[in-house]
């Protein structure tokens, strides 16, 4: 199920702007990686380009290779749609699908995907993922209420489980906390946890404690100036990043002194 992630050489533009640059990363599979550097350097684009969601911004487009498995992602032939089924994403702004119900947002994604389940199954899958994103019991009595009728904590936890109703190989998170409050925040992590037995995780976020907490390894990212491409500065084991870096900037930027 969880597939490796090798990325060679990635460098991603919004038209003639270089937003990263020269990018070479090693994910392996069942394991929970961390992306963190200051605001502006380039995580979530990175993110995209692991899921070809980049180019579906105008001007959007990368250089560079991106294998899963060996797979090139952006080898000749190979369908984003597919790609986006393998590799699902939670983004930095909850987007639940505001008209469908929040019983239809979760089973959304199978429903997309052709999946042909009994109504019963379903039913299934719908509660195992919301139980999943701790929102079950705030919502099991109004699962055919709109998905846009939720606090913006409980639509980010609703788009949690629509991206694992579908049991993607790769799950890409960028910033899913950031609007939680501190007991769903813990609620996640610990989703997390229980997921990277099964598939291969990548979390960006700007909180120390949680990378810490839930991640294996950690990848530090910064531009030398605004203006200039992010790059990646060091990725190592998330107890090394924390306790030891290897380089100056990424002890700076651990320790608040910048960013
Ligand atoms: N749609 C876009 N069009 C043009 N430039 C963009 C677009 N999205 C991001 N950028 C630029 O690309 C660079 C990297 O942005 P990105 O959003 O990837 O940073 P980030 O590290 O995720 O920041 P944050 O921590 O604030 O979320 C920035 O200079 C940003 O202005
Ligand atoms: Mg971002």
């Amino acid at each position: 199920m969880a597939k490796r992630i090798d990325v060679q050489g990635l460098t991603a533009y919004y038209g003639s702007h270089k937003a990263i640059e020269g990018i070479t990363l090693h994910v392996e599979p069942r394991s929970v990686t961390a992306f963190i550097g200051p605001s502006g350097c380039g995580k979530s684009t990175f993110l995209r380009t692991l899921n070809r969601m980049h180019e579906v911004t105008p001007g959007g487009r990368v250089e560079g290779k991106v294998l899963l498995d060996n797979e090139d992602l952006y080898g000749p032939g190979v369908d984003p749609v597919s790609v986006r089924r393998t590799v699902g994403m939670v983004f930095q702004r909850p987007n639940p699908f505001p008209t469908m119900s929040i019983y239809d947002n979760v089973a959304a994604g199978l429903k997309l995907n052709g999946t042909r389940l009994r109504k019963s199954q379903l039913d299934d899958v719908v509660e195992k993922n919301l139980r999943g994103a701790n929102l079950w019991n705030e919502v099991k009595d109004r699962l055919d209420k709109p998905g846009s009728g939720l606090s913006g904590g409980q639509q980010q936890r609703l788009c949690i489980a629509r991206a694992t109703a579908v049991e993607p190989e790769v799950l890409l998170m960028d910033e899913p906390c950031s609007a939680l409050d501190p007991i769903s925040t813990l609620a996640v992590e610990d989703l997390i946890d229980q997921m990277k037995a099964q598939y291969t995780i990548v979390i960006v976020t700007h909180n120390m404690q949680q990378a810490a907490r839930v991640s294996d390894r950690t990848a530090f990212f910064n531009l030398a100036a605004i203006g200039e491409p992010g790059r990646l500065i060091e990725v190592d084991s998330t107890e090394k990043i924390f306790s030891n870096p290897s380089v100056p900037a990424t002890e700076d930027y651990i320790s608040g002194r910048f960013g």
